[in-house]
C-alpha cells in the first residue's frame, strides 16, 4: 500500500510532489522517492525512510524540473531499501514509474524479460511494470502502457513519465484508487492516490475506473477505456479543505487524539438525536425509514480496529434493535460466496475509506445486490463513492496510525444508528430517551478517565517490563479488550492477546505464570461475577492481574494486583471509558519502551493493497 502523486504545471513540480507525498504518508512511510525530467534528463531522488528525509536529499532545493512523480511506500515485495524504493526506472534511465498495488504474475513476466536480456536492479514487483513498458516503448508512451497492462495481473495504480515527453504523465488503474485534478485555467494538472492530497486547491477532479488510462498534460487530460477509445469522464468540483494537522502541544498525535475524544464524541452525536422523540436523526442518510424498517438482518464488514467497533455495534443491534447481525473480516469476506438476502443491510466501516479489503468486500456485496451503508471519517474517499449512503464520524483527521478517536466515534455513530433501527421496531420513546441521555454522559466520563492519565503512566511503568499479556473481557468487554490488546501490539510491539474471559480455561490458561500478566476489562455488570471467577482461576496460576473496573467493584480488591478505577456507565456504553483507559495504557507503555508511536514499524494508516 503506497501513495502516488504527480504534478505538471507552473509551480515547482518537486516541491508540489513533496507536499503531496506528505499527505499520503498514511498509506505507507518506509521509503519514498521522486523522479522528474530536467533539461531532457531523468533525475531521481530516493530515501529508505520518510518523506522529510527524502526532502533533505533533494539538491538543489530550488531545482525546477518540468514534471515530477513521487511515491511513499509500504513494502509488499522487497524490503524497504533504497534499491526497492520507488520510482523505478528502466535500464536506459529514460522511463520512471510509481505504483500502488500488487502484481501477481511479476515473477513470470520477470523471467520472460530476463530471457530477452533485461536486467533487474530491485526485488520489487513494480520494476517489472516499468521494464515491460520500456520493452514495448516505440516513441508512444500511452501505447506502451496499454500493451503492458494486457500482460499484468493484479492490482495497480501507476503513473509513468518518459524523458522524451517532459509534458506528459501517463496514468492507469485497476482495483487501486487514482484520481486526476486540474485547474479551470488549465495551467496545472495533478495525479494522486487520494484527492485530499491536492491540498487546498480548487480543482476539477475525475476518478479513474478499472482499466482506464489517462494522458495528463498541463493543458489537457485525456482518458481512454481499456480498448483505447477516448471517453468523457464525470468531473467533480473539488475544494480540498486543508487543515495542517497539529499536535496542539501534545508530544504525539496519538496522545492528542486520545485527549480529543470527549469532544469528538460530542461532534459525532451532535444534531443526530431527538430527545423529544427518543430517536436518532441523520442529516444525510439516503435510506428511507421504510427501507430500514424492512431490514431483516445486518452484515458488518471491516478490518482491524474498525472490525472490532463493528462487533460492538453488532452486539448493540442485536440487543437493542433485535436485528440478527453478524460481522465479517473483509479480507475473508471478499473470497467467500456470501449469503445476501433481500433484507440484508451491509454496514461497511472504515476510518480512512481506502482499506482495499473493505472496498473489495463492499464491491462483492454490491455484486450480490446488497445495499451498503458506509461509516467513514474521510470525505471523498473510495468507500464514500462505493456506498449507497454514508455516515461520517466528524472526528477530524486521524493522523496517528494507531486508531483511537475514530474507534470511539464509530461506536457513537453506530449506537445512534442502532437507536434509529430500534425505534423503527419495538423500542419505546422512553427507552430511546434513556439511551440518548446515557450516551450524552459519555464525554464527561471520558474526561474523568483522562484526568487520571498520570496514574495510568505509573501503572505502565510497572507493566512495561512484560513481553506478553492476556487481555480478558466478557460481552461488550470482549471486543473492548481485543481493541485494547491491538493498541498495545501496534505501538509497543508487545505480544498482547485478547480473549473472551470464559475461553481462558479451554486452552490459553496453559500459558499463565508470573511472567504473563492479565489486563482484565471488568466493566460489564451482567457478567461481573463470571469474570471474577475467571480471574481467580488466573490468579491461582500466579498471573499478575491489572483490572480496569468501574468504581464500586470492591470484590476485585482481593483478586487484582492493581486496579484502574473507571467511571460507571450502563453495560453497552462501558466500552467508551474502558477503551480510553486501554489506549492510555498502550500509549504510556510504548512511550516507556521508546517505540515510534505515531508511525509504528511495519504499519500504515490505511491498508490500500490486499
Ligand atoms: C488501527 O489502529 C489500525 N491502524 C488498523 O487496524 C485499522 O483499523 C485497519 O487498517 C482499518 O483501517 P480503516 O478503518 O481505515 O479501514
Amino acid at each position: 500500500m503506497c501513495g502516488i502523486f504527480g504534478y505538471i504545471g507552473e509551480k515547482n513540480p518537486l516541491q508540489v510532489c513533496l507536499r503531496g507525498l506528505k499527505q499520503l504518508e498514511y498509506r505507507g512511510y518506509d521509503s519514498a522517492g521522486i523522479s522528474g525530467i530536467f533539461e531532457g534528463r531523468l533525475l531521481t531522488f530516493k530515501e529508505a525512510s520518510k518523506v522529510n528525509y527524502l526532502e533533505d536529499k533533494v539538491i538543489p532545493k530550488d531545482l525546477k524540473m518540468e514534471i515530477a512523480i513521487g511515491h511513499t511506500r509500504w513494502a509488499t515485495h522487497g524490503k524497504p531499501t533504497l534499491l526497492n524504493a520507488h520510482p523505478h526506472s528502466d535500464g536506459k534511465n529514460s522511463l520512471a514509474l510509481v505504483h500502488n498495488g500488487v502484481i501477481e504474475n511479476y515473477e513470470t513476466l520477470k523471467e520472460m524479460l530476463k530471457n530477452k536480456g533485461v536486467t533487474f536492479n530491485s526485488d520489487t514487483d513494480t520494476e517489472v511494470i516499468v521494464q515491460l513498458i520500456s520493452f514495448f516503448y516505440k516513441q508512444d508512451l500511452k501505447k506502451a502502457v496499454f500493451r503492458a497492462l494486457k500482460l499484468l495481473k493484479g492490482s495497480l495504480a501507476i503513473a509513468v513519465i518518459h524523458k522524451d515527453t517532459p509534458d506528459l504523465i501517463v496514468a492507469a488503474c485497476r482495483e487501486s484508487p487514482l484520481c486526476i485534478g486540474y485547474n479551470e485555467e488549465k495551467t496545472e494538472a495533478l495525479v494522486s492516490s487520494d484527492p485530499n492530497a491536492f491540498l487546498g486547491k480548487s480543482l476539477q477532479v475525475l476518478f479513474l475506473k478499472n482499466e482506464e488510462v489517462a494522458c495528463i498534460r498541463r493543458k489537457e487530460v485525456l482518458v481512454y477505456d481499456k480498448n483505447g477509445k477516448k471517453i468523457e469522464k464525470p468531473i467533480e468540483k473539488f475544494d480540498a479543505e486543508y487543515e495542517a494537522p497539529s499536535k496542539d502541544g501534545f508530544e504525539h498525535f496519538m496522545l492528542k487524539e486520545i485527549f480529543e475524544q470527549p469532544l469528538t464524541i460530542q461532534k459525532a452525536i451532535l444534531g443526530r438525536y431527538s430527545e423529544d422523540f427518543g430517536t436518532a436523526e441523520f442529516e444525510n442518510l439516503s435510506f428511507s425509514s421504510k427501507d430500514l424498517a424492512a431490514v431483516s438482518n445486518v452484515l458488518i464488514i471491516a478490518c482491524g480496529t474498525s472490525f472490532l467497533a463493528g462487533n460492538i455495534a453488532a452486539a448493540l443491534l442485536e440487543e437493542k434493535a433485535r436485528i440478527p447481525t453478524h460481522t465479517e473480516i473483509a479480507s475473508e469476506f471478499r473470497y467467500k460466496n456470501p449469503i445476501i438476502t433481500k433484507g440484508t443491510l451491509i454496514i461497511a466501516i472504515s476510518q480512512s475509506g481506502e482499506t482495499a479489503d473493505t472496498i473489495a468486500a463492499v464491491r462483492e456485496a454490491k455484486a450480490k445486490g446488497a445495499k451498503v451503508l458506509g461509516i467513514c471519517n474521510v470525505k471523498n474517499s473510495t468507500l464514500t463513492r462505493e456506498s449507497d449512503s454514508c455516515l461520517f464520524l466528524k472526528a477530524g483527521p486521524e493522523i496517528s496510525v494507531c486508531s483511537t478517536k475514530a474507534f470511539t466515534s464509530q461506536i457513537a455513530v453506530l449506537s445512534l444508528f442502532t437507536l434509529y433501527m430500534a425505534r423503527l421496531r419495538h423500542y419505546s420513546k422512553e427507552e430511546g430517551t434513556t439511551f440518548i441521555q446515557d450516551l450524552k454522559k459519555i464525554p464527561q466520563k471520558l474526561k474523568q478517565v483522562l484526568d487520571k492519565a498520570p496514574e495510568m503512566r505509573q501503572l505502565a511503568e510497572k507493566y512495561s517490563k512484560y513481553e506478553n499479556f492476556f487481555f480478558l473481557g466478557r460481552r461488550y468487554m470482549h471486543f473492548t479488550c481485543l481493541e485494547a490488546a491491538l493498541k498495545l501490539k501496534e505501538i509497543s510491539y508487545v505480544n498482547a492477546n485478547g480473549y473472551p474471559a470464559g475461553e481462558l480455561k479451554h486452552g490459553p490458561i496453559a500459558l499463565l505464570d508470573e511472567n504473563l500478566p492479565i489486563a482484565a476489562f471488568c466493566a460489564n455488570k451482567q457478567t461481573y461475577e463470571k469474570i471474577l471467577t475467571n480471574l481467580l482461576e488466573a490468579k491461582a496460576r500466579g498471573a499478575p492481574i491489572l483490572a480496569f473496573a468501574p468504581v464500586g467493584s470492591e470484590e476485585l480488591l482481593a483478586i487484582a494486583d492493581d486496579i484502574f478505577w473507571l467511571p460507571s456507565t450502563c453495560d453497552e456504553f462501558a466500552v467508551f471509558p474502558s477503551t480510553v483507559a486501554g489506549q492510555l495504557f498502550a500509549y504510556y507503555i510504548a512511550k516507556i519502551r521508546g517505540t515510534d508511536i505515531d508511525q509504528p514499524r511495519n504499519l500504515a494508516k490505511s491498508v490500500t493493497v490486499e
